[in-house]
Protein backbone atom coordinates (compact mmCIF):
# COMPACT_ATOMS: atom_id res chain seq x y z
CA UNK A 1 0.00 0.00 0.00
CA UNK A 2 1.35 3.35 -0.96
CA UNK A 3 1.60 5.53 2.13
CA UNK A 4 -0.43 8.81 2.43
CA UNK A 5 1.81 11.68 1.29
CA UNK A 6 2.16 13.76 4.25
CA UNK A 7 1.04 17.61 3.71
CA UNK A 8 4.58 19.28 4.15
CA UNK A 9 5.87 16.99 0.53
CA UNK A 10 3.37 19.24 -1.31
CA UNK A 11 5.44 22.37 -0.13
CA UNK A 12 8.83 20.51 -1.35
CA UNK A 13 10.75 21.38 -3.01
CA UNK A 14 9.80 24.22 -1.09
CA UNK A 15 10.07 27.29 -3.58
CA UNK A 16 7.02 26.41 -3.95
CA UNK A 17 6.13 27.17 -0.70
CA UNK A 18 5.91 31.22 0.19
CA UNK A 19 3.79 33.05 3.39
CA UNK A 20 0.62 32.65 0.94
CA UNK A 21 0.57 29.00 1.30
CA UNK A 22 0.26 29.17 5.10
CA UNK A 23 -3.34 27.49 6.02
CA UNK A 24 -5.62 29.96 8.13
CA UNK A 25 -4.92 29.90 11.30
CA UNK A 26 -7.78 30.44 13.47
CA UNK A 27 -8.62 29.08 16.38
CA UNK A 28 -4.82 28.74 17.01
CA UNK A 29 -2.73 30.22 19.86
CA UNK A 30 0.69 31.48 19.37
CA UNK A 31 3.01 33.07 21.73
CA UNK A 32 5.64 34.74 19.72
CA UNK A 33 8.96 35.56 22.17
CA UNK A 34 10.86 39.18 21.50
CA UNK A 35 8.14 39.80 18.98
CA UNK A 36 8.61 43.43 19.42
CA UNK A 37 10.95 43.56 16.85
CA UNK A 38 13.14 41.84 13.62
CA UNK A 39 11.88 38.50 12.84
CA UNK A 40 9.53 37.94 16.17
CA UNK A 41 7.52 40.48 15.11
CA UNK A 42 7.07 39.88 11.18
CA UNK A 43 6.26 36.11 12.50
CA UNK A 44 3.56 37.30 14.64
CA UNK A 45 1.99 40.13 12.33
CA UNK A 46 2.01 37.47 9.49
CA UNK A 47 0.34 34.77 11.59
CA UNK A 48 -2.22 37.01 13.14
CA UNK A 49 -3.11 38.23 9.80
CA UNK A 50 -3.98 34.36 9.07
CA UNK A 51 -6.34 34.71 11.99
CA UNK A 52 -4.23 33.03 14.78
CA UNK A 53 -4.76 34.61 18.29
CA UNK A 54 -1.32 36.25 18.67
CA UNK A 55 0.76 36.80 21.89
CA UNK A 56 3.64 38.95 22.04
CA UNK A 57 5.76 38.12 24.56
CA UNK A 58 8.14 41.10 25.16
CA UNK A 59 10.50 42.00 27.72
CA UNK A 60 9.67 46.15 27.78
CA UNK A 61 6.39 47.08 28.21
CA UNK A 62 6.82 50.28 26.20
CA UNK A 63 8.71 48.49 23.19
CA UNK A 64 5.76 45.84 23.35
CA UNK A 65 2.88 48.64 23.32
CA UNK A 66 4.74 50.17 19.85
CA UNK A 67 4.81 46.82 18.38
CA UNK A 68 1.50 45.71 19.18
CA UNK A 69 0.37 49.29 17.91
CA UNK A 70 2.03 48.98 14.93
CA UNK A 71 0.72 45.05 14.40
CA UNK A 72 -3.06 46.66 14.61
CA UNK A 73 -1.82 49.04 12.26
CA UNK A 74 -0.71 46.57 9.70
CA UNK A 75 -3.04 43.72 10.42
CA UNK A 76 -6.28 45.56 10.84
CA UNK A 77 -8.65 43.05 13.04
CA UNK A 78 -5.60 40.84 14.41
CA UNK A 79 -6.31 39.13 17.79
CA UNK A 80 -3.55 40.38 19.52
CA UNK A 81 -1.86 40.77 22.86
CA UNK A 82 0.91 42.18 24.66
CA UNK A 83 2.43 39.64 27.47
CA UNK A 84 5.34 40.91 29.60
CA UNK A 85 7.89 37.87 29.64
CA UNK A 86 12.06 38.34 30.01
CA UNK A 87 13.47 34.82 29.15
CA UNK A 88 16.44 36.10 31.31
CA UNK A 89 13.59 36.11 34.60
CA UNK A 90 12.73 32.20 35.14
CA UNK A 91 9.39 33.38 37.38
CA UNK A 92 8.27 35.51 34.07
CA UNK A 93 8.75 31.72 32.23
CA UNK A 94 7.30 29.88 34.72
CA UNK A 95 3.90 32.18 34.10
CA UNK A 96 3.16 30.17 30.31
CA UNK A 97 2.18 26.57 31.89
CA UNK A 98 -0.03 26.24 29.31
CA UNK A 99 1.35 24.87 26.12
CA UNK A 100 0.43 21.00 26.34
CA UNK A 101 -3.02 21.88 27.04
CA UNK A 102 -3.61 22.85 23.21
CA UNK A 103 -4.53 20.01 21.21
CA UNK A 104 -1.36 19.90 19.05
CA UNK A 105 1.48 21.92 20.59
CA UNK A 106 4.31 22.87 18.71
CA UNK A 107 7.64 24.88 19.51
CA UNK A 108 9.63 26.91 17.41
CA UNK A 109 13.27 27.41 18.33
CA UNK A 110 15.13 30.08 16.30
CA UNK A 111 18.31 28.83 16.22
CA UNK A 112 21.56 30.10 13.44
CA UNK A 113 23.69 28.29 10.99
CA UNK A 114 26.34 30.37 12.54
CA UNK A 115 26.32 27.21 15.19
CA UNK A 116 27.81 24.98 12.83
CA UNK A 117 31.02 26.75 13.34
CA UNK A 118 30.92 26.65 17.82
CA UNK A 119 33.48 24.76 19.58
CA UNK A 120 30.85 23.49 22.18
CA UNK A 121 32.24 24.04 26.11
CA UNK A 122 29.78 22.32 28.03
CA UNK A 123 32.32 24.14 30.77
CA UNK A 124 31.60 27.86 30.00
CA UNK A 125 27.95 27.99 29.09
CA UNK A 126 27.81 31.27 31.34
CA UNK A 127 30.82 32.26 29.87
CA UNK A 128 32.07 32.42 33.45
CA UNK A 129 35.88 31.32 31.69
CA UNK A 130 35.50 34.23 29.55
CA UNK A 131 33.52 36.08 27.08
CA UNK A 132 33.72 36.51 23.72
CA UNK A 133 30.63 38.18 22.42
CA UNK A 134 30.59 35.97 18.87
CA UNK A 135 31.42 32.79 20.22
CA UNK A 136 29.50 33.18 23.38
CA UNK A 137 26.16 33.79 20.35
CA UNK A 138 27.29 30.59 17.93
CA UNK A 139 27.45 28.62 21.41
CA UNK A 140 24.06 30.02 22.21
CA UNK A 141 22.72 28.69 19.10
CA UNK A 142 24.28 25.41 18.65
CA UNK A 143 22.17 25.01 22.26
CA UNK A 144 19.53 26.26 20.48
CA UNK A 145 19.15 23.12 18.45
CA UNK A 146 20.36 20.97 21.19
CA UNK A 147 17.19 22.17 23.29
CA UNK A 148 14.99 21.98 19.94
CA UNK A 149 15.69 18.30 19.45
CA UNK A 150 16.09 16.88 23.24
CA UNK A 151 13.15 18.87 23.52
CA UNK A 152 11.61 16.10 20.84
CA UNK A 153 12.94 13.25 21.95
CA UNK A 154 11.69 13.81 25.75
CA UNK A 155 7.92 14.11 24.17
CA UNK A 156 8.10 11.28 22.44
CA UNK A 157 9.08 9.18 25.27
CA UNK A 158 6.45 10.86 27.30
CA UNK A 159 3.76 10.14 24.68
CA UNK A 160 3.16 13.66 24.18
CA UNK A 161 1.70 15.53 21.02
CA UNK A 162 4.03 18.30 21.27
CA UNK A 163 6.10 19.08 17.88
CA UNK A 164 9.38 20.77 18.80
CA UNK A 165 11.60 22.60 15.57
CA UNK A 166 14.24 24.64 14.70
CA UNK A 167 15.26 27.00 12.19
CA UNK A 168 17.88 29.28 11.34
CA UNK A 169 16.42 32.41 9.44
CA UNK A 170 18.97 33.61 7.52
CA UNK A 171 21.03 36.96 7.42
CA UNK A 172 18.01 39.18 8.16
CA UNK A 173 17.21 43.09 8.97
CA UNK A 174 16.54 42.84 12.48
CA UNK A 175 18.18 45.05 15.70
CA UNK A 176 20.27 41.53 15.94
CA UNK A 177 23.58 43.57 15.33
CA UNK A 178 22.32 46.99 16.84
CA UNK A 179 19.98 46.31 19.60
CA UNK A 180 20.65 45.15 23.02
CA UNK A 181 24.16 45.43 24.32
CA UNK A 182 24.89 46.60 20.94
CA UNK A 183 23.61 49.77 21.18
CA UNK A 184 26.12 51.29 23.56
CA UNK A 185 28.83 50.22 20.89
CA UNK A 186 29.27 54.41 19.87
CA UNK A 187 28.31 56.09 16.59
CA UNK A 188 31.09 54.38 13.98
CA UNK A 189 29.80 50.81 15.02
CA UNK A 190 25.84 52.04 14.72
CA UNK A 191 26.89 53.24 10.94
CA UNK A 192 29.57 50.30 10.24
CA UNK A 193 26.13 47.65 11.18
CA UNK A 194 23.65 49.59 9.54
CA UNK A 195 25.58 49.72 5.95
CA UNK A 196 26.11 45.80 6.68
CA UNK A 197 22.68 45.67 7.57
CA UNK A 198 21.32 47.45 3.89
CA UNK A 199 23.74 45.84 1.92
CA UNK A 200 24.18 42.07 3.42
CA UNK A 201 21.37 41.29 5.08
CA UNK A 202 17.56 40.39 3.98
CA UNK A 203 14.35 42.37 4.53
CA UNK A 204 13.10 40.66 7.83
CA UNK A 205 9.76 39.09 5.78
CA UNK A 206 12.71 36.43 4.22
CA UNK A 207 14.06 35.58 7.48
CA UNK A 208 10.56 34.95 9.11
CA UNK A 209 10.24 32.50 6.44
CA UNK A 210 11.52 29.62 8.16
CA UNK A 211 9.82 30.13 11.38
CA UNK A 212 6.40 30.43 9.94
CA UNK A 213 7.31 27.58 7.82
CA UNK A 214 8.31 25.89 11.24
CA UNK A 215 5.20 26.45 12.79
CA UNK A 216 2.40 26.19 9.88
CA UNK A 217 2.94 23.22 7.62
CA UNK A 218 0.51 21.15 8.32
CA UNK A 219 2.30 17.71 8.92
CA UNK A 220 6.59 19.10 9.13
CA UNK A 221 7.75 16.18 11.40
CA UNK A 222 8.44 16.98 14.82
CA UNK A 223 12.48 17.28 15.15
CA UNK A 224 12.97 19.45 12.10
CA UNK A 225 15.21 21.82 11.55
CA UNK A 226 14.31 24.30 8.69
CA UNK A 227 16.86 26.79 6.91
CA UNK A 228 16.89 28.51 3.60
CA UNK A 229 18.32 26.53 0.89
CA UNK A 230 20.48 29.24 -0.86
CA UNK A 231 23.94 29.42 -0.75
CA UNK A 232 26.06 28.78 2.97
CA UNK A 233 22.26 28.94 4.26
CA UNK A 234 22.50 32.56 4.47
CA UNK A 235 19.22 33.37 2.33
CA UNK A 236 16.88 31.78 0.45
CA UNK A 237 13.13 29.66 0.88
CA UNK A 238 12.80 27.25 3.81
CA UNK A 239 14.18 23.45 3.48
CA UNK A 240 14.76 20.43 5.47
CA UNK A 241 17.86 20.14 6.72
CA UNK A 242 18.48 16.24 7.77
CA UNK A 243 22.32 15.57 7.71
CA UNK A 244 23.23 18.18 10.81
CA UNK A 245 25.77 16.72 13.24
CA UNK A 246 24.16 19.11 16.01
CA UNK A 247 20.69 17.64 15.29
CA UNK A 248 21.87 13.76 15.28
CA UNK A 249 23.69 14.34 18.58
CA UNK A 250 21.39 12.86 20.94
CA UNK A 251 24.30 12.36 23.38
CA UNK A 252 25.36 16.08 23.53
CA UNK A 253 21.78 17.18 23.56
CA UNK A 254 21.02 14.93 26.57
CA UNK A 255 23.99 16.41 28.63
CA UNK A 256 23.04 19.69 28.02
CA UNK A 257 19.50 19.55 28.80
CA UNK A 258 20.82 17.78 32.32
CA UNK A 259 22.77 20.39 32.76
CA UNK A 260 20.15 23.24 31.98
CA UNK A 261 18.23 21.51 34.87
CA UNK A 262 20.76 21.48 37.49
CA UNK A 263 21.41 25.23 36.44
CA UNK A 264 17.81 26.57 36.07
CA UNK A 265 15.90 24.27 38.48
CA UNK A 266 13.26 22.97 36.06
CA UNK A 267 12.97 19.51 35.63
CA UNK A 268 11.17 18.16 33.02
CA UNK A 269 8.51 16.03 34.37
CA UNK A 270 9.27 12.61 31.92
CA UNK A 271 13.08 12.19 31.62
CA UNK A 272 14.65 10.85 28.57
CA UNK A 273 16.09 7.66 28.57
CA UNK A 274 20.07 7.94 28.10
CA UNK A 275 21.24 8.00 24.41
CA UNK A 276 22.84 4.68 23.32
CA UNK A 277 26.59 4.68 22.62
CA UNK A 278 26.26 2.34 19.64
N1 LIG B 1 18.94 38.64 12.05
C1 LIG B 1 19.74 37.64 11.66
O1 LIG B 1 20.50 37.76 10.68
C2 LIG B 1 19.72 36.34 12.43
C3 LIG B 1 20.50 35.27 11.92
C4 LIG B 1 20.49 34.07 12.60
C5 LIG B 1 19.71 33.93 13.73
N2 LIG B 1 18.97 34.98 14.22
C6 LIG B 1 18.16 34.76 15.42
O2 LIG B 1 16.85 35.25 15.20
C7 LIG B 1 16.24 35.53 16.48
C8 LIG B 1 15.50 36.85 16.38
O3 LIG B 1 16.46 37.88 16.26
P1 LIG B 1 16.28 39.14 15.30
O4 LIG B 1 17.28 39.01 14.23
O5 LIG B 1 14.86 39.32 14.93
O6 LIG B 1 16.83 40.29 16.28
P2 LIG B 1 16.09 41.46 17.09
O7 LIG B 1 15.38 42.36 16.16
O8 LIG B 1 17.17 42.03 17.95
O9 LIG B 1 15.00 40.72 17.98
C9 LIG B 1 15.36 40.06 19.17
C10 LIG B 1 14.14 40.09 20.07
O10 LIG B 1 14.44 39.30 21.23
C11 LIG B 1 14.03 40.06 22.37
N3 LIG B 1 14.77 39.65 23.57
C12 LIG B 1 16.09 39.72 23.79
N4 LIG B 1 16.37 39.29 25.04
C13 LIG B 1 15.19 38.95 25.61
C14 LIG B 1 14.81 38.46 26.88
N5 LIG B 1 15.71 38.23 27.84
N6 LIG B 1 13.50 38.21 27.12
C15 LIG B 1 12.57 38.44 26.17
N7 LIG B 1 12.85 38.92 24.95
C16 LIG B 1 14.16 39.17 24.67
C17 LIG B 1 14.33 41.49 21.99
O11 LIG B 1 13.62 42.37 22.84
P3 LIG B 1 14.16 43.87 23.13
O12 LIG B 1 13.72 44.72 21.96
O13 LIG B 1 13.45 44.20 24.41
O14 LIG B 1 15.64 43.81 23.26
C18 LIG B 1 13.80 41.49 20.55
O15 LIG B 1 12.39 41.63 20.53
C19 LIG B 1 17.38 35.52 17.50
O16 LIG B 1 17.32 34.29 18.22
C20 LIG B 1 18.65 35.54 16.64
O17 LIG B 1 19.73 34.89 17.26
C21 LIG B 1 18.96 36.18 13.57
Amino acid sequence: MTPATPAYAHAWPSDRWTPDSIPGQSGRLVVVTGANSGIGYVTARELARRGAHVVLACRSQERGREALERLRAEAPGARAELRLVDLADLTSVRRLPHLLASPDPRVVTVSSEGQRFARFDMGNLDAERGYRPLFTYIQSKRANLYFATELQRRADAAGLRLRSMAVAPGLTRSNVLTGGANSTRGRAYGALMRLLLRSAFRPTPEGAKTSLYAATVPDLPGGSYVVPDGPFQLRGEPVLRSRERAVQDADTAHRLWALSERLTGVLHPVPAQAPSRD
